[in-house]
């Protein structure tokens, strides 16, 4: 594995290809379009947002044409105007693309800020999922201040490094509703980047069509450019760029740990408040804690029977769930209930470990307190694109046990964590993705590592130590903007070569 502080290796950006040149404008604030009407509509059924989000939402000017330029302006070039990085995500939906191109965005700003590659300005607009009002309304007032900024920042397109960062199917044409990216398709922009990521060994066809699209993917690990590369697309545009993660926000030192218990106990029989608060059970000594959407792909069935197998209600210890349903009911209680009833695990001799369920929404500023109140962070993913739980625990000095494959080869070791092995790799039974295969964790080893943290309790407190070390020096969002800056930087000087020379 490269280590991030060696400069990136990457060759040269391809050279992009010759371009109509149209005088056309992205002013974010002026005249309507159908793609407005569009998105309204698509927004209409949302609680009414805050003002700034529909700023950053108002994907109307996008397409608006300014005013013709004089004749005299044609024939003096570009003089003047620098070019410009406009950067479309899901910036307002509080997902895992939206806190990446944020931490991105704000390390870019920063670097033009302080005079490092500012031969460019920076632009945003949103594109990709749909926005989050709650999200939105927990950003600290200096992101919204920097969203706003960016978000009326003028971006020629003829001129523009255009970067969409979502799933590919959202890049245009768009096959959903979404502000397509590039605005106006390929032709246009001086050059444009993919972002983006997936969670098992291949990519789809249609993806890999749409990213043969792009002058350049980018992916964050060794694992990505692996499978995008085997499974079509052109290795010549494939670019690792890592993902950052907030070592300042995420500091064991700055944190007091959030008082336990939280959240609901699932498999005791006294509790009959199903759903409910029950503050009565006291904490436990050793706390295991695992945060993801409830999904079959976070393995959380490996997890429930390996901890319920391997602990009981002797061992004085605790599984939490941080949770919350995707595309499901919330009666996590149920489901977890008809798990263990259906898979027939054996209830143990001393009874049942404890398992809560903290299902309510934990606001991101009370996420490192969780952390802090846990010994161990467990996710025995069947695929991940990244993890970023999991190095928001690494950052907080927590051993992680953590499948090793996919995203988290990137920077899981056996001296920053506890790798778990991998039985085989399955194939996906359902949804667009059949066929495709993922890992399917051993329970056993999940079962040992699990036991063994939980005893050697000295040993894995090292290698939490050493994970933050690692996060601080590989991935903190000053190492990460670099790296990203550099790659920018590149793009646009070769843009600029075409552009002007
Ligand atoms: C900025 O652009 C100018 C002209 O295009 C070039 O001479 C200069 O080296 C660039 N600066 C950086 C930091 O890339
Ligand atoms: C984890 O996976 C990587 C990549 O497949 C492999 O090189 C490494 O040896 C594995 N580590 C362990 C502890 O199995």
């Amino acid at each position: 594995m490269p280590s991030s502080d060696s400069p990136p290796t990457q060759p040269l950006p391809p050279t992009p290809r010759p371009r109509v040149r149209h005088r056309r404008f992205l002013v974010l604030l002026t005249a309507p379009s159908l793609l407005a009407v569009a998105v309204a509509i698509l927004f209409a059924t949302t609680t009414p947002l805050p003002r700034l989000l529909h700023l950053l939402l108002r994907p109307k000017s996008l397409l608006a044409r300014p005013p013709e330029p004089p004749p005299a302006a044609d024939t003096s070039g570009h003089a003047g105007r620098p070019p410009c990085v406009l950067w479309m995500a899901p910036f307002a939906s509080g997902g895992g693309y939206c806190s990446e191109a944020w931490s991105y965005v704000a390390s870019l700003e920063g670097n033009v800020a302080a005079g490092v590659g500012t031969n460019y300005t920076l632009s945003i607009a949103h594109h990709g999922d749909l926005e989050s009002p709650e999200f939105w309304h927990g950003l600290p007032e200096q992101s919204k201040d920097l969203a706003h900024r960016l978000a009326t920042a003028r971006c020629e397109l003829s001129r523009a490094v255009v970067v969409c960062h979502s799933e590919p199917g959202a890049w245009y044409p768009p096959m959903y509703q979404s502000l397509p990216c590039p605005p106006t398709g390929y032709d246009e922009p001086a050059f444009v980047i993919g972002r983006t990521m997936f969670e098992t060994d291949r990519v789809s066809p249609e993806h890999v069509r749409r990213c043969n699209q792009m002058d350049a993917v980018w992916v964050p690990t060794d694992f990505h450019v692996s499978t995008f590369v085997k499974s079509g697309v052109d290795p010549s545009k494939v670019v690792k760029v890592v993902q950052a993660v907030d070592v300042a926000f995420f500091d064991p030192a700055k944190n007091v740990a959030l008082p336990l218990p939280i959240g609901f106990s699932v498999m005791d029989p006294d509790d009959s408040t199903i759903g409910t608060e029950d503050s009565s059970s006291k904490a436990k000594g050793f706390v295991f804690l695992s945060v993801f959407k409830w999904e079959q792909r976070k393995g959380w069935d490996v997890l429930l029977r390996a901890f319920l197998q391997e602990f009981s209600g002797a061992d004085d210890v605790a599984l939490y769930l941080l949770t919350n349903a995707y595309h499901s009911d919330t009666d996590f209680r149920g489901k977890i209930h008809r798990f263990v009833k259906s898979s027939s695990i054996e209830e143990p001799v001393g009874g049942w470990a404890e398992v809560r369920v903290v299902d309510e929404h934990v606001p991101q500023s009370d996420l490192p307190r969780l952390y802090k109140a846990a010994d161990a962070f467990v996710l025995p993913s069947r695929g991940e694109g990244w993890g970023r739980p999991v190095v928001e625990a690494m950052a907080m000095e927590l051993p992680v046990i953590v499948t090793n494959w996919s995203g988290p080869t990137e920077y899981l070791t056996e001296e920053n964590g506890y790798p778990l092995d991998v039985d085989r790799l399955t194939e996906v039974t359902e949804g667009p993705f059949r066929g495709h295969l993922c890992a399917e964790p051993s329970v056993d080893h999940l079962r040992a590592l699990m036991r063994h943290v939980f005893v050697d309790r000295e040993e894995a407190r090292s290698k939490g130590r050493k994970a933050r070390e690692d996060m601080v020096e590989r991935f903190s969002p000053e190492v990460v903007a670099m790296i990203v800056a550099h790659q920018i930087q590149k793009v646009v000087a070769s843009t600029q070569y075409s552009v002007d020379g």
